[in-house]
């Protein structure tokens, strides 16, 4: 007999029945290193859904920096960040990435998504507000539900909407919370607007810059810089999960911002900290992201050509104006058959449907690496526009 509690895991059919049409595009097993191209399920693929922005995941100096931590100070610290388990790593690479993103402090914690969930809970209480774009991750959004503040949402980069939330809750303290590049979109945050109508409505400003830092600006700053606005945010995330070719995620920010979330965000206090052999890696990663400016200029072309290529041929790329360039395909069901379809042509990409993306605008999420070589670039657009016209998304 089946419990009340498990009966919602026993009627749960969605990926049952995704398998059973031979579509399922979950969980696929990768037997390599995470490079341009990967064995997925024994067979090579050319990958198009990497977060490897800068190609850092298999590099020499990443793998050789991370072993040397692990050889030096084991393989965890078995303990918070609070406690036991802060080392001199950890405490390098935040003076690392502070100096990097020019503010006064940084903390790392274990993950990314811990970053939002810790900081956006303790540093929004009560009475006051979170205004967050509609298509801010998910990680954000959970960190908000976690605060005691209130969570808006204004339409996704709609500047008049935002001043219309910023107007409804002026003289509350405010948090305006975006990502810097939209992780499925592949647009940017309009910090110059955000900035004027935060300054107008006594707004603070986080950027979320996971998919911006070693990407965009001139040294590879995030949107902070590509936009000459450091300053103007309060507040800047980033994880340590795509450019910086290992885990963890940074927040940084005025010393006594730090010092409140170091000692109120839950996610810093109640949880192990980085293990040795991940710091390693982004201390290694983060001097590549400084010292090799030619990955970034190399990953913007690519990104152009990409863009380009797809929209002649007669692919919606959305708004996207970064590595990642998202194709509207259709409904959920075509946006797995294609992934199929992709997959069996060499292809390793990403579906995203509903309830990520609204009805009827499933997108194949592409993203690419400053390592990919033309010849795998022309193989993917080869196989989009033959796998695109045999599903009539593209004539
Ligand atoms: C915009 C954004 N923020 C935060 C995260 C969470 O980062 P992590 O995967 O390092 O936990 C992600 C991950 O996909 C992301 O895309």
């Amino acid at each position: 007999m089946c419990l009340a509690v498990f009966k919602k895991c026993f009627n749960f059919h969605a990926s049952s029945d995704l398998k059973k049409m031979g579509f399922y595009p979950y969980f696929h097993r990768v037997e390599s290193e995470q490079g341009p191209e990967v064995i997925v399920d024994g067979a090579k693929k050319i990958v198009v859904c990497s977060n490897n922005y800068l190609g850092l995941a298999n590099h020499p100096k990443v793998i050789e920096a991370s072993v040397n931590a692990v050889k030096k100070y084991g393989t965890s610290c078995t303990g918070s960040r609070f406690l036991n388990g802060t080392n001199d790593l950890h405490e390098k690479v935040e003076s690392k990435f502070a100096k990097f993103v020019e503010k006064e402090e940084a903390v790392l914690f274990t993950t990314g998504h811990h970053s939002n969930l810790g900081t956006l809970s303790s540093l929004v209480g009560k009475n006051e507000v979170l205004i967050t774009d509609k298509l801010d991750h998910a990680s954000i959004i959970d960190g908000c539900r976690l605060s005691s503040g209130e969570l808006v949402r204004f339409r996704h980069n709609d500047m008049t909407d935002l001043e219309r939330q910023l107007s409804k809750y002026y003289g509350k303290g405010m948090l305006i919370v975006v990502d810097g590049i939209f992780s499925m979109e592949g647009d940017m945050a309009k910090l110059p607007k955000i900035s004027n109508l935060a300054k107008k409505y006594g707004a603070g400003v986080f950027v979320d810059e996971a998919h911006s830092l070693g990407v965009v600006g001139k040294n590879g700053k995030g949107i902070g810089e590509y936009f000459n606005m450091k300053e103007d945010i309060d507040v800047v995330m980033a994880t340590a999960s795509k450019s910086l070719a290992s885990i963890g995620g940074f927040i940084a920010s005025k010393t006594e911002i730090i010092d409140y979330i170091k000692h109120n965000a839950r996610t810093m206090i109640f949880t192990a900290s980085l293990p040795p052999g991940c710091v390693g890696a982004i201390d290694a990663a983060l001097d590549l992201v400084i010292n090799e400016p030619e990955r970034r200029t190399k990953l913007i072309k690519i990104s152009q050509k990409m863009k380009s290529a797809f929209e002649f041929m007669g692919y919606n790329t959305n708004n996207s104006n970064s590595p990642i360039i998202p194709l509207t395909v259709g409904n959920d069901l075509v946006a797995f058959k294609m992934w199929k379809m992709l997959f069996d042509e060499g292809i390793f990409a990403s579906p995203v449907t509903t309830p990520a993306v609204p009805e009827g605008r499933a997108i194949i999420r592409t993203s690419y690496m400053a390592t990919h070589s033309d010849l795998h670039l022309d193989f993917i657009l080869e196989k989009f526009n033959k796998v695109g016209k045999q599903l009539g998304i593209i004539a």
